[in-house]
C-alpha cells in the first residue's frame, strides 16, 4: 500500500507552516523542551532523525556537538526547506520513508523522531528497524501525538460549557487500534492510533529498555503567559519516550 505523503499537499503544507510559525505554539512550548530533556549528551555522536521535516532539529543536534546527522523525510517540500534553511556539511538529508531505514549504511548512536511516528502504519516493523540500526548503548528518543488524540477521528472532540470553555474530551474507541482519518487543513489526513501500552510494549518486545515517558502539560508559570493551554490538564497533546539499546 502506498504511504501517505500529506506534507507535500500545498494546502496542508501552508497550513502546517503557519501553525509552526505562530508564537506560543504547542510544539515550541511543550514538545521540543520535553524532547530535549530526553536527549543524552550528543558530543561526537552519530544521529538519525526520522521525519526530520524542515531540518531544524538536525541543525540543532549539530550545534549540540553531534558528529553527523542523517535526516530522513518522505516529503520533498519539507526537505526543500531543510536544504534551504538548515543545511550543514555534517547533515545528510534523504527523501525516503522511515520504513526504509534498513537500507541505510551503518549504525547510529542516537535515533530521534519528532511528531512523525503516528503517520506510520507498521509501528512494530519500524521500531525493530530502528533497534537494528542502533549501536549498543544507543538511545531512541521520540515524540508523537498523544494516544488520546490519535484515538479520535471526526466529530466534536470536546464537550464545552455555554461560554465555549473546554470541559472534557469526548473520547471513544481508545482500545480500537488502527487507521484514523481526520480533517486537518485538508480532508483525509491519515494517522495510526496505538494505545499507550502497545507503544511501550512494542519497544520492550524488540529489546529496548524504556527509560522515561513524558506527557507534557502547562505548569502555573506557563499558564500565566499562555492561559489558552490550560486544556492540557484534560488531554495532553504529546507523548514522548526514551528507550535504550543495552
Ligand atoms: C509534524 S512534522 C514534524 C517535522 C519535524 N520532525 C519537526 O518536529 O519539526 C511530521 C514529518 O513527518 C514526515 N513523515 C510522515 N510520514 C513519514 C514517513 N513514513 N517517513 C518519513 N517521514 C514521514 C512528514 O513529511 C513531516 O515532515
Amino acid at each position: 500500500m502506498p504511504k501517505q505523503n500529506i506534507y507535500d499537499d500545498p494546502i496542508f503544507f501552508d497550513g502546517y507552516m503557519k501553525i509552526r510559525e505562530k508564537e506560543g505554539n504547542a510544539n515550541d512550548l511543550f514538545e521540543i523542551p520535553a524532547l530535549l530533556s530526553l536527549l543524552p549528551d550528543l558530543s561526537g555522536k552519530s544521529l538519525l532523525d526520522l521525519g526530520c521535516g524542515y531540518g531544524e532539529h538536525c541543525k540543532m543536534f549539530i550545534d549540540m556537538g553531534a558528529k553527523s546527522v542523517v535526516g530522513v523525510d518522505i516529503s520533498e517540500k519539507m526537505l526543500e526547506v531543510a536544504h534551504r534553511e538548515n543545511s550543514d556539511p555534517k547533515i545528510t538529508y534523504l527523501n525516503i520513508p522511515m520504513e526504509d531505514i534498513d537500507k541505510l549504511d551503518g549504525r547510529f548512536d542516537v535515533v530521534v523522531s519528532s511528531l512523525a511516528i503516528h503517520y506510520v502504519e507498521s509501528f512494530a516493523e519500524v521500531v525493530k528497524k530502528i533497534y537494528d540500526k542502533m549501536n549498543t548503548n544507543g538511545v531512541f528518543v521520540f515524540s508523537q501525538e498523544h494516544p488520546i488524540g490519535t484515538a479520535y477521528s471526526n466529530g466534536n472532540r470536546w464537550t464545552k460549557d455555554d461560554n465555549g470553555n473546554k470541559l472534557y474530551v469526548n473520547l471513544s474507541n481508545y482500545c480500537v487500534e488502527g487507521e484514523r482519518e481526520s480533517t486537518w487543513f485538508v480532508e483525509g489526513v491519515k494517522k495510526y492510533h496505538r494505545t499507550f501500552s502497545t507503544i511501550v510494549n512494542t519497544l520492550v518486545d524488540v529489546g529496548f529498555t524504556v527509560e522515561r515517558m513524558i506527557e507534557p502539560f502547562a505548569d502555573a508559570e506557563m499558564l500565566k503567559k499562555y492561559p489558552e493551554h490550560d486544556n492540557l490538564k484534560h488531554k495532553p497533546d504529546f507523548l514522548l519516550g526514551k528507550a535504550k539499546k543495552m
